[in-house]
């Protein structure tokens, strides 16, 4: 399937159409961005690593019984996806205590979480992406009560998958945000799965492995995504 025009440039993926209006190419730059895009920079081959970790990460789950957008991996930064109605909602689960959970209650970092929590930011860089519940997606209509009940409970489903994926090879999944959509009526996972959308440490030392290193303006950002990747069993030619 060919590229077309450019439909969408997001902080650190763009987003194609092709000649099939059902499906998309995505390509994942090298950019990447904190503090709700007002800090953004690039390190080389950032785009490859995330496009061939979210592959890898969304097949996974795709086999375990997640439907997702991919189609197929089309180069080193790119794949292609199914082209879905996306719900502006961004559904974050929490396996431990990080980033703005332990800003707004006050609580240190690290403190296991159980259950597991579920919360859901609405997508608006204009508000900076604000906290929402049920309620309020009902009455604005971002989604319907049938929609946040299944992508809470594909969310804890992903959760319960990968949180075992990541725990076999020597990493916490702290957290992390995943997006839905709708293909033919169907709520489907859409968007990316990487280490810029979540929190992995490494469990012997709990050295970070995510995009906190870039937000804390720490070093080693690719040596750690690169080190994700090769404990996944990705290897790049
Ligand atoms: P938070 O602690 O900043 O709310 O983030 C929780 C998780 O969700 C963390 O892994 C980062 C991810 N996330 C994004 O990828 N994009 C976002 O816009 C937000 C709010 C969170």
């Amino acid at each position: 399937m060919q590229k077309k025009s450019e439909i969408y440039r997001g902080k650190s993926k763009t987003v194609y159409c092709t000649e099939k209006k059902d499906f998309l190419i995505i390509n994942f730059r090298d950019d990447i961005s904190a503090n709700n895009g007002m800090t953004i920079q690039k390190f080389d081959g950032k785009g490859k690593i995330n496009n061939k970790i979210n592959y890898f990460i969304m097949t996974t789950l795709q086999n375990n019984g997640i439907k997702s957008h991919i189609e197929k991996q089309i180069s080193d930064s790119e794949i292609l996806v199914k082209n879905l109605k996306m719900i502006p909602i961004e559904c974050v689960l929490r396996n431990r205590s990080a980033g703005s959970l332990v800003k707004r209650i006050n609580i240190k970092e690290g403190i296991i979480l159980n259950p597991p929590i579920f919360e859901m930011f609405l997508k608006s860089d204009i508000v900076n992406d604000p906290m929402i519940n049920e309620s309020y997606c009902e009455t604005f209509g971002w989604a319907n009560k049938h929609h946040i009940m299944t992508m809470k409970y594909l969310t804890h489903k992903i959760n319960n998958i990968l949180n075992k994926l990541f725990h076999d090879i020597g990493i916490i999944l702290v957290d992390f945000k995943i997006e839905f959509g709708l293909f033919n009526n169907e709520i489907i996972l859409g968007d990316e799965f990487s280490p810029d959308v979540a929190r992995l440490w490494d469990i012997t030392n709990m050295r970070k492995l995510d995009k906190d290193i870039f937000r804390q303006n720490s070093t080693g950002i690719i040596q750690a995504y690169e080190l994700v990747a090769n404990r996944l069993g990705i290897t790049f030619s």
